[in-house]
């Protein structure tokens, strides 16, 4: 199935909006953060999961909101698909409150709104509907003062439900793979992200670039890591996460690098990622 909307679908989207009155207002205690890049493989729900993860263990209280219908963030997190009852897609389709779509993981502090492959309908049910960009960030309200942050895991494209999100969102977080044509689509988000800003959502700001899957073994990852720094500046995270097998591995064991091997390199570096990114919050 290709969730992809044809190019030009959000511009079309935006252009046409009549919400204009719905700006997003800054009246949430949480900080609410976007993953997102349309690119797929590049690290968005290993981020999500873990980086959501060690902020618990570091004493956030966390709220992961599964906005891609491949639920990833979700089974990567021990959800059950078969016992999923209420998930993102009643929220932003059916209008259910979030805080009944919430369940509890095996990380305390750390909570998720859980995703199925019926979200992959929302896409199109969506487009027909009153305030469809920003029913997400209208649903988070209810919510938002019991957590510290928000992460929402968008999915690999920039639709409407990609939107939802970055017009949920106080930020955005961009993964990059260390990866030929790293950048390749970085700047068709980017100016995805500025339609966004000027249409729904202004206080929509870049918090940052982590580049993932690095490998020390080779000088490609190095180059990578030289020209997104070059592009993006102090935007970008000191701390890059490397690929190892082990963070591929926890998902299918359903739990996050700092509970699944702890010591290993991944879980220390989405540890050392957690410390910045609450350093960037003012909260270390
Ligand atoms: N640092 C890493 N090292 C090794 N494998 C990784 C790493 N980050 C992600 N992966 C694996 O790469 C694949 C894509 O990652 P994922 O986080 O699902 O990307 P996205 O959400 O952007 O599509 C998954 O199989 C995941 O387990
Ligand atoms: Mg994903």
């Amino acid at each position: 199935m290709c969730l992809t909307p044809p190019a030009g679908f959000l511009q079309s989207v935006l252009v046409n909006t009549t919400e204009a009155a719905s700006v997003a207002e800054p009246t949430h205690s949480a900080r609410i953060v976007a993953v997102a890049n349309q690119k797929g493989g590049v690290g968005k729900s290993t981020t999500t999961i873990n980086l959501g993860a060690s902020l618990a263990f570091q004493g956030e209280r966390v709220l992961l909101v599964d906005l891609d219908p491949q639920g990833n963030t979700s089974s990567g997190l021990g959800i059950d698909r078969s016992t999923i009852e209420l998930s993102t897609y009643e929220v932003l389709v059916d209008d259910v409150g979030i805080d009944d779509a919430i369940e509890p993981t095996s990380v305390r502090d750390l909570f998720i709104v859980p995703a199925t492959i019926e979200l992959a309908g929302a896409e199109i049910e969506l487009v027909s509907m009153f305030s469809r960009e920003t029913r997400l960030g209208s649903a988070l309200k209810a919510v938002a003062d019991d957590y510290s942050f928000v992460l929402i895991d968008c999915p690999p494209s920039l639709g409407l439900l990609t939107v939802n999100g970055l017009a949920a969102a106080h930020e955005v977080m961009i993964p990059i793979q260390c990866e030929y044509y790293a950048l390749e689509g970085v700047s068709q988000l980017m100016r995805n992200i500025q339609l966004v800003q000027h249409n729904l959502n202004p206080q929509l700001e870049v918090e940052g670039v982590i580049l993932t899957m690095f490998d020390g073994r080779t000088t490609l990852s190095a180059d990578v890591v030289a020209q997104v720094r070059e592009h993006f500046g102090d935007t970008t995270y000191r701390t890059v996460i490397p690929r190892t097998v082990r963070l591929s591995e926890a998902p299918s064991y359903g739990e996050p690098i700092e509970a699944f091997d702890p010591m290993s390199r991944g879980a220390i570096a989405y540890r050392e990622l957690a410390r910045e990114f609450r350093r960037r919050h003012g909260r270390a």
